[in-house]
């Protein structure tokens, strides 16, 4: 037999390079499409930047011949796996192809996620993982549990080496969530990703609760109340879109900074606006989003869990072109206090910003933590202890300003200066104290107000007593706690001074396996 010529063995590559692109063949992908979902590759497309997808392990095949599997062609075994740029930077991506098989996961398309995962990490570049799957192939039996140990194993190790980003846009059901969970953020696309451990059906026949899938694991479900997901998209699109800019504020690893984007937006910018945004009045609300958008380049912020414990804010800005991780109490909602979903928001942004190497500024306006047996007992100490050790440990330049009221516990909490603060800046009207004046003389005057002609006049007067000689900034100026007292128009002139006195920071801390934060 003559051996074939150059030209017909590439015909034959592209025939099989066909079939395997072809997934799971028209029908199913117009199912797909149906759905409302696009297929692994469009995705991909929309991920990576304009022709610079390559794939890996197009041509893998599963081995399992157990329920007559060897009859069944899988192509790509129902997983496409390859790297790219993104907003010209090497990425890796793994996308489930829910046309084959489901996207159901056995032991190969474990093995292809695996060795993707091995590579990025290796590489020093960040792992999005696009998912869309029926979970463990049941065929496969324990050979797809081991594969999902395997990629659980690998997320673990790779957590605070390379930046790891989920995407749902399909079913994630039973233990494959959990891959989800390792990941540094979760973004759920609305109507289309749903995500649990045990399904309505399940559900039902256990304990009789009944409720739709949507509402048990759909995108809202996780961004508003489990705090499972971090970003909650209309659209696929939207979602891609959003992961995109999120990753441009990223370092590819730890080993390296953000990378630094020229901007035309003035550091040395004063806001006339700053001066009325925050009320003088310690109780009237405001939207902190506001004055990030009057102090970050551009008025850029990307904000991430923006649905889950709104009362404080985290997310990605700039300043002078430095990414910077953002943590504010939001007064608009529950006047900013902490709870426990609030200090489990902000401690793993916090600790994700100091795994790779994005100061942080923390924006302060907190009465303290939200009052009530609903929190005790819930553990909000146990949570609220992850806030403290969070910033505690953290060794990124730490920037805080405390804007209006700063109180008791919180006010530690808040990456204040006994917590390793590098730079303290306060507004005027900041309120640094134990606790608020109507509670501090209530009690230190308890026997004066009591005793007086008019208690009522005189609890008003002890009060303001107490507000003009320690609401204020400058006891806490006097000790050195706070470093100045700042105009609020030039907050964002002093936090781009702060961050590029902060930028060689070097920080060392004793040897040690691995700290114990509660959890
Ligand atoms: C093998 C699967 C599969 C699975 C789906 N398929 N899930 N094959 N193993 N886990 C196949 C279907 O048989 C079907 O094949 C094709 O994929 C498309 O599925 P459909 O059911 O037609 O799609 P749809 O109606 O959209 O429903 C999607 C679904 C449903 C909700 C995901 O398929 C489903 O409930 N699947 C089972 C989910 C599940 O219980 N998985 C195990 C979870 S436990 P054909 O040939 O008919 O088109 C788990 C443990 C992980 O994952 C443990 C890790 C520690």
């Amino acid at each position: 037999m003559p051996f074939p010529s150059i030209e017909e063995l590439i015909a034959q590559l592209g025939t099989r390079e066909r079939a395997a692109r072809a997934g799971g063949g028209p029908e199913r992908v117009q199912k797909q499409h149906e759905a409302g979902k696009l297929t692994a590759r469009e995705r991909m497309a929309r991920l990576f930047d304009p022709d610079t997808f390559t794939e890996l392990d197009m041509f893998v095949e599963h081995r399992c011949t157990s329920f007559e599997m060897e009859k069944t062609v899988a192509p790509g075994d129902g997983v496409v796996t390859g790297f790219g740029r993104v907003n010209g930077r090497p990425v890796y991506a793994f996308a489930q192809d829910f046309t084959v098989i489901g996207g159901s996961l056995g032991e190969m398309h474990a093995a292809k996620i695996c060795k993707l995962q091995d590579l990025a990490m290796k590489m020093g570049a960040p792992l999005v993982g696009i998912n869309d799957s029926g979970g463990a192939r049941i065929q496969e039996g324990v050979d797809s549990l081991s594969g999902y140990g395997e990629i659980f194993f690998r997320n673990t190790l790779a957590s605070g080496v390379i930046p790891q980003i989920s995407v749902l846009v399909g079913p994630s059901a039973g233990g494959a969530v959990y891959s989800p969970a390792l990941t540094d953020f979760v973004f759920m696309a609305r109507g289309i990703a749903k995500m649990f451990i045990t399904g309505p059906d399940v559900i039902k026949a256990a304990i009789g609760e009944e409720i739709s899938a949507e509402a048990l694991g759909g995108a809202m479900a996780h961004n508003q109340l489990s705090g499972n997901a971090h970003f909650a998209c209309d659209t696929e699109d939207e979602l891609f879109e959003t992961l995109r800019h999120l990753l441009s504020f990223l370092p590819q690893n730890n080993l390296e900074d953000p990378p630094r984007v020229p901007t035309a937006d003035d550091p040395h910018r004063t806001s006339e606006a700053l001066l009325h945004l925050v009320p003088t009045v310690p109780s009237k609300p405001y939207d902190m989003r506001d004055l990030i958008g009057q102090v970050a380049d551009r008025g850029e912020f990307l904000e991430v869990h923006h649905h889950f414990a709104q009362n404080i804010v985290v997310g990605f800005a700039r300043l002078n072109g430095r990414s910077v991780g953002i943590v504010a109490n939001q007064p608009r909602i529950m006047a900013g206090c902490l709870d426990i979903n609030a200090s489990d928001k902000a401690a793993r942004f916090v600790r994700f910003c100091d795994a790779f190497n994005v100061p942080l500024v923390t924006l302060v306006d907190v009465p303290g933590y939200l009052p009530g047996s609903a929190q005790e007992h819930g553990g909000v100490i146990r949570h609220g202890a992850k806030l403290l050790f969070a910033y505690s440990e953290a060794t990124v330049p730490k920037i805080t300003i405390i804007v209006r009221k700063s109180y008791g516990g919180a006010y530690l909490a808040m990456c204040s200066r006994h917590l390793g603060a590098d730079v303290v800046f306060a507004w005027p009207q900041a309120e640094i104290a134990v606790m608020g004046p109507e509670g501090a003389a209530n009690i230190i005057f308890r026997r004066e107000i009591r005793d007086a002609a008019d208690p009522e006049a005189r609890r008003r007067e002890m009060i303001d007593e107490y507000r003009r000689n320690f609401s204020n900034p400058y006891q806490a100026a006097k000790r050195g706690y706070v470093d100045a007292v700042i105009n609020p128009g030039d907050t964002r002139r002093m936090l781009v001074a702060a961050l590029d006195m902060t930028a060689t920071k070097r920080e060392q801390r004793p040897r040690k396996k691995h700290g114990n934060i509660p959890l």
